[in-house]
């Protein structure tokens, strides 16, 4: 028998209602009990006052005195209600319930079974905050087919999420790849890890991955079109045949010079940007020529299924990131095509993790992996290419995407400007669940979309072993450098001293 818990008050629609509780806490199932039959809702807030003690109260000692009287028979709680489903027919009421409705709490049971549905596939990834023996299961075929994005402050549990969901795809053996900006993940305890080095075939680069990895920026026109021109003619060489033992930069750099020779016999090639192309490149190799490798596969065939597979980004530049995620994303969009088509392709989903999206997805910069980003985000559904972004700054992030990432874990958040814009992304994202989010503790998260039935409010379990994201222990850095000092200082005092001795 199901706990009344209090009554609901005042006016109410469908989609909301305010009770009169005894007791209640935030992320609780109730289930009203009206004409409309059993309706499942979510406490979203609740509030405790007293009908004695209101805001405009200003006499101290009577306040004292009210106090000793009986403080408890004169306070009450009011809890902010979202209706979820009437739970017969499974979608959302047709009808509010009226005022004097009984507020019961929702049994474990009755939680378990909407949040597991046994005729598909799910992953574990922690349990109601509110009904804490009630297990939360993500459903993999909504995290395939759709998209998700993980959007939380700095420190929140973001990583922890993507290292407790990645590890659930590959222990069910699906296909999951982390694009790994900072090396947490490869350095993680992750079991099933796979992890990738960021070698790119230039036999499969575009010219502007190329540029990209270059890093010349899209306004500098000259730049791109001797760059252009200076490509197509080594595609013309290297389909002759490449001799692997030149590197390609030097080769790119050869056309490039060979364009510069040209224009000086009249071809007007502007001498400048041939310069500053070569400048740019030979950057580039003094620091990254390892990553263009004339025996590195096809970028698809590194992919395993039932591992995390994590490419390794790990002191790259932004530039470089960018054009090695762009590489991978459109080309397993584009083999997921070809297989779909009866073409020789890659014949499992994957799943694209991509950190820190607000500087690769950002509302303001043009870059590759946004392109090809959006293109998953539209199309990816149909052949089996998903995305899921990860941020700490949602604001950055660019809208058309954000928007089409129906699936949401967010925790907690409190800068008033992201929360606005995630509101303003999500049809099923409301303002109440919003307004809860800067009370939300580390690994604490609101789960929306297809992916769970119901919105929840969940405790993401924390991941077991080692993950790159754990806070530093800046006291032991602190004690570690000072040891360092001391014992250099020590040595520097020998040192002179044997060569006074001397
Ligand atoms: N669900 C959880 N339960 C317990 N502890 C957690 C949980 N999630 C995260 N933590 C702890 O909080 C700290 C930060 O977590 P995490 O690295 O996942 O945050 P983040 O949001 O990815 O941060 P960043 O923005 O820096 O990438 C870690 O020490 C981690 O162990
Ligand atoms: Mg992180």
């Amino acid at each position: 028998m199901e706990q009344v818990i209090g009554y609901t008050i005042g006016e109410a629609n469908v989609l909301y209602a305010h009770a009169l509780v005894s007791k209640a806490r935030m992320g609780t199932y109730v289930i009203l009990s009206y004409d409309e039959g059993e309706v499942l809702g979510l406490i979203t807030s609740v509030v405790r006052g007293s009908r004695l003690i209101g805001d405009d109260f200003s006499d101290l000692e009577t306040l004292g005195k009210i106090r000793e009287f009986d403080n408890a028979k004169t306070t009450y709680m009011k809890a902010n209600i979202r209706l979820i489903m009437d739970l017969s027919k499974g979608t959302t009421p047709d009808t509010p319930p009226p005022p004097g409705t009984p507020v019961k709490l929702a049994g474990d049971d009755v939680l378990r079974n909407l949040l597991q549905d046994s005729n598909d596939a799910t992953i574990t990834i922690g349990n109601l905050i509110g009904n804490e023996d009630v297990p939360v299961n993500i459903n993999i075929r909504y995290l395939a087919s759709r998209h998700l994005a993980i959007l939380a402050a700095t420190g929140s549990g973001k990583s922890n999420t993507v290292a407790v969901l990645s590890s659930g795809i590959a222990e069910i053996g699906g296909c999951i790849v982390i694009y790994d900006y900072h090396g947490e993940y490869i350095n993680s305890d992750i079991r099933e890890k796979h992890v990738i080095q960021p070698f790119i075939n230039p036999l499969y680069l575009t010219s502007s991955e190329i540029a990209e990895l270059m890093n010349i920026r899209e306004n500098a026109t000259n730049q791109q079109r001797v760059l252009r021109k200076a490509i197509k003619s080594l595609r013309g060489n290297i389909e002759k045949g490449v001799d692997s033992n030149s590197e390609f930069t030097q080769l790119l750099s050869d056309a490039i010079e060979a364009k510069g020779e040209r224009s000086e016999k009249g071809y007007g090639e502007d001498k400048k940007a041939i310069t500053d192309l070569l400048n740019k490149i030979e950057d580039f190799e003094d620091r990254y020529a390892y990553i263009l490798r004339w025996d590195a596969p096809p970028v698809t065939s590194n992919l395993m299924l039932g591992r995390v597979n994590i490419v390794n980004l790990e002191g790259l530049d932004d530039n470089v990131i960018d054009a090695v995620i762009s590489h991978y994303l459109k080309n397993i969009l584009e083999a997921r095509k070809a297989y779909k088509h009866g073409r020789q392709g890659l014949p499992f989903p994957v799943i694209n993790v991509i950190e820190e999206a607000h500087i690769f997805l950002s509302n303001t910069d043009n870059t590759l992996t946004k392109y090809w980003a959006s293109r998953i985000a539209k199309e990816g559904r149909k052949f089996g290419t998903s995305l899921i972004i990860v941020s700490q700054r949602p604001k950055g992030l660019d809208p058309g995407i954000l928007s089409q990432m129906t699936n949401k874990i967010v925790m907690k958040i409190v800068e008033p400007e992201d929360q606005k814009y995630i509101m303003s992304s999500s049809d099923n994202l409301s303002e109440d669940l919003i307004n809860q989010l800067p009370a939300l503790a580390v690994g604490q998260a609101i789960i929306v979309g297809m992916i769970v039935r119901i919105p929840v409010l969940a405790k993401i379990r924390k991941f077991e072993g080692v993950l790159g994201g754990a806070d530093p222990d800046v006291m032991a850095e602190w004690s570690k450098a000072k040891e360092k000092a001391e014992e250099n200082e020590r040595i520097g005092r020998e040192i002179s001293n044997m060569g006074e001795q001397l």
